[in-house]
């Protein structure tokens, strides 16, 4: 039995190939936070990818919000919002359960790939025709 969490389909793919690539690595991080998951390791293990993930969050928000600037794209401050929450909710976790408060639970994994795929598929989808005739 298959044990990857998100399987990457090219209808994901946005058209700008740093950005799909970064894209690729989020879900990358994540099928590797499931695994440790299911596999029951250590929280120091577990605390160690998520801190991966959110820093690796926090620099595919920063390039994507970069290319906002750089090209004046008028959505820019709602997509921003949604960045900043999620960060919020993620750095929120990862206190949590690094002072022991919380587990890591099939709910919150499916929150994180909910909010991953739902944004990506969304959001960012909304930007591709903003991009499509610029040079990236
Ligand atoms: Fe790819 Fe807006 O995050």
């Amino acid at each position: 039995m298959s044990r990857v969490f998100i399987l990457w389909n090219e209808s994901y793919n946005v058209g700008i190939t740093t950005i799909d690539t970064q894209h690729k690595k989020l879900v990358d991080i994540l099928n590797e936070l499931y695994e440790s998951f299911v596999d029951q390791t250590s929280g120091q293990k577990l605390s160690g990818i998520l801190k991966e993930l959110t820093d690796y969050t926090v620099y595919h928000f920063g390039n994507e919000e970069q290319l906002f600037q750089k090209h004046g794209y008028p959505q820019a401050k709602e997509h921003l919002e949604e960045h900043k929450g999620f960060i919020a909710r993620i750095n929120a976790f990862s206190a949590e359960l690094n002072s022991g408060k919380t587990k890591l639970t099939f709910q919150l994994m499916n929150y994180l790939k909910n909010w991953l795929l739902n944004h990506i598929c969304g959001s960012d989808q909304a930007y591709v025709s903003y991009f499509i005739d610029k040079e990236l």
